[in-house]
C-alpha cells in the first residue's frame, strides 16, 4: 500500500512538473541577425570567398548591405562596409569589439598570442601596449632613434645610387631598408647577414624576409581548421604544419639574437629596446608576469609591424606615381621648392610638403594595407544598428570598401591627391571613411613611426632619383593587382630603373 502511494505521489509530481514546464515555456527569443547569403551545411559561406577576400566581400556587401552576416563553417562573421558601421564597431561600441579571434595564426606564428596584434583584449594586451608606447613608439623614443633612420636612409640611397641604371626589384630594396632600420632600432645592430657581407648571424636577409612574408600571409589566410574544427586533425591545406615550422624558425632566430646580445652587451652603451624587453621576464613589478616566449612574441610586432607595413605603403604609392606622371612631377616640384636641390628631405620638412602628404593619403585610400584591419571579435552579445551580434563573432571592417564608398568619395576609383588639398581629411582614426591605421583601442600604435618612414622614403625616392621602367615595359604593365594577406601588396613586384638626380656628393 505504502509503495503504491509513493508511486502515485511521484507520478503526480512528474505530471505537475511537466504541465508547469509547458505553461512557463517562453517562446524562443527571435534574434534579428544582419542580412547575408544563405550558408551551406558544414562550410557556411566560405565558398563565396575568392583569392582576394576583401574584394569578394566588397561585392557581397553591395548586395546585402553595409552590415552583413556570413558563416565561416558554423561560426558567425560580420562585415562592416560603410563608415557608419565602422564607427559603430571601432568607436561607439569599441569596448565590446576590442578583442581578436583566437585563430591558428596567432597561436602558432605569434608565440601563443604573445604579440600585441593577436593578443586577446585584457591585462596582457594592456600591459604590452604600455610597454611599446613607453619603450619604442612614443614621440620621445622615436626622436631618440632619428639618427638610426638617417644613417639607414643614407645607406639605402647610396645603395640605390650604386645600382643606378640597372633594373632593380623595388620591394626587395624597400624591405631591406625598413628591416635594417628596425633591426638597428630594436636590436642595436643588423641581426641578419646580407648576400654581400657574411657574418655570424643565424639568418640571411632573404631568409628573414621570407619568414616575415610568410608571417603576413598566414595572418590573413583562411585556414579551414579555424572554422571547421574537425579538419584540424588533417590540416588539409597544410597551413598549420607550415605555421609550426615558421614558428620554430623564429624561435631559433630570437634565441640566437638573445644569446648574442647577452654575450656581447656593452654595459656602458645606451639602453636599446631589446635590453628593456630582456629585463622583463622575472620582473616582479609587472602586472602580468612575462616569459621569454612572451618577449619573442612582442618582438614579432616590432619586426613585422615596423617593416613590411611601411615598405608596402611606399610600394603602392610608387606604382600610382608611375601611372600618373603629372602627379609625380608635382611632388618633385614641391620638394624642389621647399627643400632645394642641395640636400635630402629631412623629417622637419614634412609639414611643408602638403602635396606629398596628399599623395600618401590618396594611395592609402585606394590601397589600404590591412584591408580588414586585423580581425576584431565581439566580447559580448550586443545589438548594433538594430541587429543582434553574438559573442565570439569575428568582425571584419572592410577598409577597401570604405575607401571606395561613392557616398563619401567623388569618383572613388580615380587617383586624385587633389581631393585631400580641398579638405583636411584625418587618417589617424577620426574619419571612418579612411582608416589606414584603424581606430579606437586597437588602433596601430606604430603610426607615428610608420608615417615617418613612409614620408621620408617616398619623398627622397622622388627627390633623389629619376625613375624609368625597364626596356619594353610601359606604365600599363605596372601591376595594380593585389596579393592578399594580413597586409595586401602588389601581386607582381615592380622592376624599376633609378638614375640619380641630385649632386653626386649627396649619395
Ligand atoms: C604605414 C605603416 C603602418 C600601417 C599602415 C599600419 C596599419 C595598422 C593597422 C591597420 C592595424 C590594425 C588596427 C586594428 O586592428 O584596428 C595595425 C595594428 C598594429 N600595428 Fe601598425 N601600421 C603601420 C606601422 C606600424 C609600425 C611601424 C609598427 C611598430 C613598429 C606597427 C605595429 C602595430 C601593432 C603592434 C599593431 C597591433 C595593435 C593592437 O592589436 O593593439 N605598425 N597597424
Amino acid at each position: 500500500m505504502e509503495s503504491s502511494s509513493a508511486l502515485l505521489l511521484l507520478a503526480f509530481i512528474a505530471a505537475v512538473a511537466f504541465i508547469s514546464r509547458i505553461i512557463n515555456r517562453k517562446p524562443p527569443t527571435k534574434l534579428k541577425h544582419p542580412p547575408g547569403p544563405k550558408p551551406w551545411p558544414i562550410i557556411g559561406n566560405m565558398h563565396l570567398i575568392g583569392s582576394i577576400p576583401h574584394q569578394s566581400l566588397h561585392y557581397l556587401s553591395q548586395k546585402y548591405g553595409e552590415l552583413m552576416l556570413l558563416k565561416f563553417g558554423k561560426f558567425p562573421v560580420v562585415v562592416a562596409a560603410s563608415p557608419e558601421m565602422a564607427k559603430q564597431f571601432l568607436k561607439i561600441y569599441d569596448t565590446s569589439f576590442a578583442s581578436r579571434p583566437a585563430l591558428a595564426a596567432g597561436k602558432y606564428t605569434s608565440f601563443n598570442y604573445s604579440d600585441l596584434t593577436w593578443a586577446p583584449y585584457g591585462p596582457y594586451w594592456r600591459q604590452a601596449r604600455k610597454i611599446y608606447l613607453t619603450e619604442v613608439l612614443n614621440a620621445k623614443a622615436i626622436k631618440t632613434y632619428e639618427h638610426v633612420r638617417m644613417e639607414e636612409r643614407r645607406t639605402f640611397f647610396s645603395r640605390l645610387h650604386s645600382l643606378s641604371g640597372k633594373s632593380i626589384v623595388l620591394r626587395e630594396q624597400l624591405c631591406r631598408y625598413t628591416l635594417s632600420t628596425m633591426s638597428n632600432v630594436i636590436f642595436g645592430r643588423l641581426v641578419f647577414d646580407s648576400h654581400e657581407a657574411k657574418g655570424g648571424n643565424a639568418v640571411k636577409l632573404d631568409e628573414l624576409q621570407a619568414m616575415l612574408d610568410d608571417w603576413f600571409f598566414f595572418g590573413g589566410a583562411l585556414n579551414l581548421g579555424d572554422w571547421i574544427p574537425w579538419l584540424n586533425y588533417i590540416d588539409p591545406q597544410g597551413y598549420v604544419k607550415r605555421m609550426k615550422a615558421l614558428n620554430r624558425k623564429f624561435d631559433r632566430f630570437y634565441t640566437s639574437v638573445f644569446s648574442h646580445h647577452l654575450a656581447n652587451r656593452d654595459p656602458s652603451a645606451p639602453k636599446i629596446p631589446l635590453d628593456s624587453l630582456l629585463g622583463m621576464p622575472g620582473d616582479p613589478n609587472l602586472d602580468v608576469k612575462l616569459t621569454e616566449e612572451n618577449v619573442k612574441g612582442l618582438l614579432m610586432d616590432l619586426l613585422a609591424g615596423g617593416t613590411d607595413t611601411s615598405a608596402t605603403t611606399v610600394e603602392w604609392a610608387v606604382h600610382e606615381l608611375l601611372r600618373h606622371p603629372h602627379v609625380y612631377s608635382k611632388v618633385k616640384e614641391e620638394i624642389d621648392r621647399v627643400v632645394g636641390r642641395n640636400r635630402w628631405v629631412e623629417e622637419e620638412d614634412f609639414p611643408q610638403l602638403t602635396y606629398l602628404d596628399a599623395v600618401i593619403k590618396e594611395s592609402m585610400r585606394l590601397h589600404p594595407l590591412a584591408t580588414f584591419l586585423a580581425p576584431h571579435c565581439a566580447m559580448e552579445d550586443i545589438n548594433i544598428a538594430g541587429y543582434d551580434i553574438s559573442k565570439g563573432t569575428m568582425i571584419l571592417v572592410n577598409t577597401w570598401s570604405l575607401g571606395r564608398d561613392p557616398k563619401v568619395w567623388d569618383n572613388p576609383e580615380k587617383f586624385s591627391p587633389e581631393r585631400f588639398l580641398v579638405e583636411d581629411i584625418d587618417i589617424l582614426g577620426s574619419n571612418f571613411a579612411l582608416l589606414p591605421f584603424g581606430s579606437g583601442r586597437r588602433r596601430c600604435p606604430g603610426y607615428k613611426l610608420g608615417l615617418k618612414l613612409v614620408r621620408s622614403t617616398l619623398s627622397n625616392l622622388v627627390h633623389g632619383f629619376n625613375w624609368r621602367l625597364p626596356e619594353g615595359m610601359t606604365v600599363k604593365d605596372v601591376c595594380m593587382e593585389e596579393l592578399y594577406g594580413l597586409t595586401t601588396r602588389p601581386k607582381i613586384s615592380l622592376e624599376i630603373i633609378l638614375e640619380p638626380s641630385l649632386p653626386l656628393h649627396l649619395y
